[in-house]
């Protein structure tokens, strides 16, 4: 369905506008203890707030929250909310899990960071080998980071100075990532700030699923790496074409080009990620964000031949700073969150009950949408379900771009939270956690179904 100049999703904007605007009234109506000490935004914070992303929610105001604990936010009115978007992935496995909680408090005394390697540290490298499948790892703080030094380690064994992405991606704020296709054309995202360089001198850019013009960016043998999360999950959900992963590794082994798969999110996928699941054999391995179960955290991993290149390349090197690293990665309290995390949160019997309840989602959410003859679609990657304001399914991200239906998601966002129910601000995404019940994916199907009657009415 296209998103026409008075239309969007199928729906008139004029609809559309008049739902945001008393979601609007009702949401600030709730909230008098929030409204009057969010004012106008939070004194001392540029833009009113601690970090910028806060003012994209698009609530009047950001929910304040007063705490939060397993799929549910308390906010500072008393208001109570069932979490799906949990922190955009960071607490995936529920807010404060409580194998982690305990790892934290045990660890709160112990000393907070020290660059030094402790008991939790002595079993980690042998568990995220056996998790994830490949042999040698590190620890950063951030999956932006995380990517970042991947990068760079795989440009250094390569000797070669480009790397290739994906129309839509996201992988952090990894600056040489930031490329897009406007008009079949690479350019610097639009809308960077500060950034002098251009970077479509050093980062190749395809459509995502688009075989062919992957092999022809290939063929040069200039690219170091291929970075690409398995489903592209930043604008709308992409699922890979069958054969396409199959496609990608086999093309970028012929050209001598390594290939990072990124699971930051697509390790909603199961306990091995979207990787584990469907036998990838990338070169290179990011996750962040629940890694350590909402402690900042990530791990980067490479393959055993990878780690012997990198080995090979580093006697080659002058030593000393090699450009990765910052000082707080592999902190102990990293260590301890993300032991707990690795062999008590992100189990098989929690993936097993994530998954179900993510497919009663999915199917709930496709159900009210047809029986009120929207033209929108649903997708699932696991524990992740999508609603996309647009016919399905999306093969790149282009298409995932246009898909987009910005003032209709902003109303139907406004509207579920005045029903009780929190969804990620960005894009329409919704995580089943390990500690989500049946009761509050119902309560979301429910009120999207109503809401979904009052712009199709
Ligand atoms: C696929 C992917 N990789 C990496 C990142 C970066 O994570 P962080 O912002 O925690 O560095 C994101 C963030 O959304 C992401 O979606």
């Amino acid at each position: 369905m296209k998103t026409s100049g008075n239309s969007q999703g199928g729906v008139g904007l004029a609809r559309i506008r008049k739902l945001r605007t008393a979601e609007a009234e009702i949401f600030r109506a709730a909230r008098p203890k929030s409204a009057a000490a969010f004012g106008k935004g939070i004194a001392g914070f540029f833009g009113g707030v601690p970090m910028h992303w806060m003012n994209d929610w698009p609530t009047p105001f950001p929910v304040v929250v007063d705490r939060a604990r397993g799929a549910t936010i308390l906010d500072i009115d008393g208001i109570r909310l069932d979490d799906f978007c949990l922190g955009d992935t960071g607490s995936m496995f529920g807010h404060s899990p409580p194998p982690v909680a305990r790892a934290i408090r045990r660890q709160s005394d112990r000393g907070l960071t020290y660059m030094l390697p402790d008991a939790d540290a002595l079993v980690l490298g042998r568990l995220l080998s056996e998790r994830f499948g490949l042999a040698e790892w590190q620890i950063a703080t951030t999956a932006t980071d995380a990517n970042r030094f991947a990068l760079r380690v795989a440009r250094a064994v390569t000797g070669r100075p480009k790397i290739l992405v994906f129309n839509g991606c996201y992988h952090g704020s990894v600056d040489e990532t930031m490329v897009r296709l406007v008009g079949g054309k690479p350019v610097n995202r639009p809308g960077l700030a500060g950034e002098f360089r251009d970077l479509t001198g050093a980062t190749k850019v395809v459509e995502f699923n688009d075989i062919p013009a992957l092999e022809k960016a290939l063929a040069d043998k200039d690219v170091a790496c291929v970075i690409t999360e398995p489903v592209l999950t930043n604008s709308c959900m992409v699922l890979p074409d069958p054969g396409f992963h199959d496609a990608l590794r086999r093309l970028t082994r012929k050209a001598g080009t390594l290939l990072l798969i990124d699971e930051t999110h697509t390790i909603s996928t199961g306990p091995g990620g979207y990787t584990r699941r469907y036998g990838l054999e990338p070169d290179l391995f990011v996750l962040g964000k629940p890694v350590a179960g909402g402690v900042p955290a990530s791990v980067w991993g490479m393959s055993a031949d990878l780690a012997r290149r990198y080995r090979a390349y580093n006697r080659t090197k002058v030593s000393g700073y090699s450009g990765m690293g910052t000082t707080l990665s592999a902190n102990p309290l990293q260590f301890a969150a993300m032991r707990a995390t690795l062999e008590e949160v992100m189990t098989e019997a929690n993936y097993a009950h994530m998954e179900e309840l993510a497919e009663r989602l999915a199917s709930g959410l496709s159900a009210a949408i047809a029986s009120h003859g929207l033209p929108w679609h649903v997708t699932r990657v696991g524990a992740r379900v999508e609603f996309i304001c647009a016919e399905g399914p999306l093969r790149n991200g282009g298409e995932a771009e246009a898909a987009h239906a910005p003032d209709l998601e902003a109303a139907i966002h406004v509207a579920l939270v005045n029903r009780g129910v929190l969804i990620a601000p960005f894009h329409n995404m919704m995580l089943v956690s390990p500690a989500t019940t049946r009761r509050q994916v119902d309560r979301l199907v429910r009120a999207f179904g109503e809401v979904a009657a009052l712009l199709a009415a």
